[in-house]
This record gives C-alpha cells, sequence and structure tokens, in this order.
C-alpha cells in the first residue's frame, strides 16, 4: 500500500521535484506551500510523514512542527533546512524532527530519509504494541490502562490458584465474557469444560433442569436422565452470566449447592458432588441489588470472594487508540481491506465519546465506519453522528464560550496556567484525567506542562 507524504515549501520548484520524485518510488503525495496550510492537510489527509521546509510565509516550519508535535505526536517530520541554518536545524531536532535534509538535497538522499523515517515508526509501533501484549499475557483482553493493568495482575493470580468462585462486575460491553474465559483458560481448570448460561435465557424450572440436570420422569417432558451444566463442567468452569437476574428461587437453590459442595438432579435422590468453580457476571451492581432486596444477600457473600471490576472505556480512554488499532487490522483480514487507521481529528472525536456500550459499541462503530468507508484514513466526517455530536457538545455547545471575558482584557497565558494547575490538583496530579477536565489530549495537557514548567503547574 502506498504511503501519503506531505511536502510543504513555498519554493515551486522543490515542491514539484520532491513530489516527482518521490511519486516515482511508489508513494503518494500532496503538496502544499506553508505552515498553516501544512496543519490543515494532516488533520485531512493523515500523511504516514511530512517533509517541511523551514522558512516559509505565513506559518514557519518551525511553528508549524511545535503544533503537529502537540496534535499529533508520533508523526515523523522531516526538515529541510537552509544552507547554514545549523540553528534551526538543532532546534527543529530539540523539537523532536525525526530528521532534516540540508539544502541543496539531492533527490535520491531524500527518498532514504523517508524511507528511513518511516521504518523507524512501523518499528516503533511494533515493539510497542508486541511489549503491551507480553505484558499483559491476555492477547485477546485489549488494553494497557492502569485500571487494566491492575485486573491483569489479578488475572495472573487467579492462573495459580483454583479459586471456587469469582464474581466479575462491570457495565455491558466491558469485556466481561473475555475476562471468564481468559480464567478458564489459564487457570488450573483448563483442561477441562467451560459452561456457560445467560441467567436470563431460561424460565425459572428449564434454569433448575438445565444447571442440575433431571431424573428420567422428573416432569411431563423428561423422557430420558439428563445431566446439568454442573456436572458437565465437573473439574472445569461453569459461566453464570448476568447473575444479577437471577430468579428468587434458584438463588436459594445455587446457594444450597455451593454451600454444601454438592447437588442433587431434579427429580433425583443421589448427592453429586459439585465439582466445577462458578464463575458468574453481572452490568448491575450486586451490592444494589441486594439493598433493593433483588438479591440474597448470603449468596452475594458467597459469590464476592474475588471480585473483578471490569473498567468502563470512558475510565480507560487511553486504550481507544489502541483498540482501534486492533478492531481495524482484524477487519482488514477479513474483509480484505486496507485501511490504515484514523486522522487525529477522528481519534480526538472517539476519545471525546462516552461509550455507554463500552467496547461492544467501539467494536460496532469501527466496523461500520470500516464497511462505509471510501478511503483508508478514518476522517471526523466519516464518523456516525452521535460521536461527531457529542464531541462538539463537549467543546462547549459548538463555540459558546463558558468565560465572560472582563474589560480590563486578560492575561491569557496565566488563565491558561491557572486552569492547568487546577485540573491537575483536582484529579491530584493525574494526567490522564487532568487532560479530560480541560478536553484536550494527554499529549497537549503535556506539552503545556512542559511550557509552563512541569514543577509549576503539577505541584
Ligand atoms: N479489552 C478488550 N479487548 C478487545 N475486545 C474487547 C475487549 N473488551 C470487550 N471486547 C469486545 O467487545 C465485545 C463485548 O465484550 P463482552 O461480550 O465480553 O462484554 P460483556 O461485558 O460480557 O457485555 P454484557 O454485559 O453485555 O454481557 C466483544 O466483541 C469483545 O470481543
Ligand atoms: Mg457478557
Amino acid at each position: 500500500m502506498s504511503e501519503c507524504v506531505l511536502v510543504c515549501d513555498d519554493e515551486e520548484l522543490i515542491r514539484w521535484s520532491l513530489c516527482e520524485h518521490l511519486g516515482q518510488e511508489g508513494y503518494r503525495t500532496i503538496s502544499v506551500t506553508n505552515g498553516k496550510e501544512c496543519l490543515e492537510a494532516v488533520r485531512e489527509h493523515a500523511p504516514a510523514i511530512v517533509l517541511m521546509d523551514i522558512k516559509m510565509p505565513v506559518m514557519d516550519g518551525i511553528t508549524a512542527l511545535r503544533a503537529l508535535r502537540e496534535s499529533d505526536p508520533d508523526l515523523p517530520v522531516i526538515m529541510i533546512t537552509a544552507h547554514g541554518g545549523v540553528e534551526s536545524a538543532i532546534e527543529a531536532t530539540r523539537l523532536g524532527a525525526s530528521g532534516y535534509l540540508p539544502k541543496p538535497f539531492d533527490l535520491r538522499e531524500a527518498s532514504l530519509a523517508v524511507r528511513r523515517a518511516l521504518e523507524e515508526v512501523r518499528l516503533k509501533r511494533e515493539v510497542h504494541y508486541l511489549r503491551t501484549r507480553e505484558h499483559s499475557g491476555y492477547a485477546e483482553i485489549v488494553g494497557e490502562s492502569p485500571t487494566m493493568r491492575r485486573m491483569f495482575e489479578t488475572l495472573r493470580r487467579l492462573e495459580r490458584i483454583d479459586t471456587p468462585t469469582v464474581l466479575i462486575q462491570g457495565e455491558s460491553g466491558t469485556g466481561k465474557d473475555l475476562v471468564a474465559r481468559a480464567i478458564h483458560g489459564r487457570g488450573p481448570r483448563r483442561a477441562a469444560n467451560y459452561m456457560e448460561i445467560d441467567c436470563t435465557a431460561l424460565p425459572e424450572h428449564l434454569m433448575e433442569s438445565e444447571l442440575f440436570g433431571h431424573e428420567r420422569g422428573a416432569f411431563t417432558d423428561a423422557r430420558t436422565t439428563k445431566r446439568g451444566l454442573f456436572e458437565v463442567a465437573a473439574g472445569g468452569v461453569l459461566f453464570l452470566d448476568e447473575i444479577g437476574e437471577l430468579p428468587m428461587g434458584m438463588q436459594a437453590k445455587l446457594l444450597r449447592a455451593l454451600e454444601n459442595r454438592k447437588f442433587r438432579r431434579v427429580g433425583g435422590v443421589a448427592d453429586i458432588a459439585l465439582d466445577a468453580a462458578i464463575i458468574t457476571a453481572t452490568n448491575r451492581s450486586l451490592r444494589d441489588e441486594v439493598k433493593a432486596g433483588r438479591f440474597r444477600e448470603d449468596l452475594f457473600f458467597r459469590l464476592h470472594v474475588v471480585p473483578i471490576e471490569v473498567p468502563a472505556l470512558r475510565e480507560r480512554r487511553e486504550d481507544i487508540p489502541m483498540l482501534v488499532q486492533v478492531f481495524i487490522e482484524k477487519l482488514n483480514r477479513t474483509l480484505g481491506r486496507t485501511v490504515r487507521g484514523t486522522s487525529a481529528g477522528a481519534m480526538e472525536m472517539l476519545q471525546r465519546y462516552r461509550w455507554p456500550g463500552n467496547v461492544r459499541e467501539l467494536r460496532n462503530v469501527v466496523e461500520r465506519t470500516v464497511i462505509l468507508l471510501p478511503g483508508e484514513i478514518i476522517q471526523p466526517s466519516d464518523l456516525p453522528p452521535e460521536i461527531r455530536l457529542s464531541a462538539e457538545t463537549t467543546r462547549g455547545g459548538g463555540g459558546a464560550c463558558p468565560f465572560v471575558l472582563p474589560e480590563e482584557g486578560v492575561d491569557l497565558e496565566a488563565v491558561e496556567r491557572g486552569l492547568l494547575e487546577q485540573a491537575l490538583t483536582r484529579t491530584s496530579g493525574n494526567q490522564s484525567a487532568a487532560a479530560r477536565l480541560l478536553g484536550i489530549t494527554r499529549y497537549a495537557l503535556r506539552y503545556r506542562m512542559e511550557k509552563f514548567g512541569a514543577d509549576g503547574a503539577a505541584k
């Protein structure tokens, strides 16, 4: 797949010759004439790399580079420096340019620099990706935020201990099913069966025979003896999903079985040992259900021995880019597509949205968007309206400013610094949370902290 190179220079001859040469090398090229246009083109076209002159009218290359580092810290930028412009070259490197081409340059030199910079980004991404996957050890559960890391730690402990009951709590679509499967797949019971049942799926009497099994003739339809899930999952794991919905009568029966570690088939007289580990999951707060009198407190304590909280997606927005990347890669494989990613603007919107349906909703959105996508980069306009709209409202009602400018004016830098400090104090220095309060990315926050002197801002 050809990668897109953005060439930014005010000299037409340089633009033309670079585009011509890089085009022959198989790259797609776009060219613009100053820093301002460059920033716009990056937002719109999400190029893989930028080649930019330093001295240009309207907005110079150093200013544009500074802005790019803030909005798009991983985008490789190669600066084209004029003869003798050593100082700007040093400044550019300090600002994170991936390299510079001193004028006059050979066109082969230019394409070599582009190839090298792109290769470096690819390697960095791959290494990062592999490292985080290795780190968690749970390849199918994507996430590297602190809350997810804590959850992986708990999961790793469960690999060695055989726990009779685990309770997984989390909003709908957070990945509770994945967690339950991972506990079975990596735990001491992985060689035996994994059975699951949704507690909302069946009426109470059918649920009972499904779980405990029944003897022939126990009721009208019981023509044969049937083993229940407790028996089939012996030595393995039985996953009871939506446990909060279990009818009261069944709650009593389940509690009895768990306490005695044995049960009987419906209509049976023989005791059968309960040898399955029981994993339960709920998207309601079981504690609230207990308080409301809908869930037995004694059963709650039985199930709550090892509780696992799966965090909502809005509490770990930093995982969104990685999740999106994984979903896009999967879709590329199954649909034979070559979608490369999202533009910075689109990613910003995805990270602002509240995601009431959590990862399931994100996955659906990515899927829908990729299927309908005309190009290779997801742009803001490709996203469903609910996501675009919510991004606008969190920006302050589409332009309405919540602050009134005093007559005498303000010192904007001081206001900015003040808000930054307040956000960091309020979140006890948690940068992701502070960035959310300010409606900016963590990178933008870091950049400002550095600008104001991290100590002053983070006190
Ligand atoms: N951390 C994650 N990494 C990758 N995919 C995930 C992750 N979490 C959830 N998913 C995906 O999101 C979808 C929903 O996950 P899952 O069914 O496990 O959610 P759930 O918490 O059980 O939801 P519900 O309460 O509605 O049953 C699945 O397609 C799953 O593969
Ligand atoms: Mg589920």
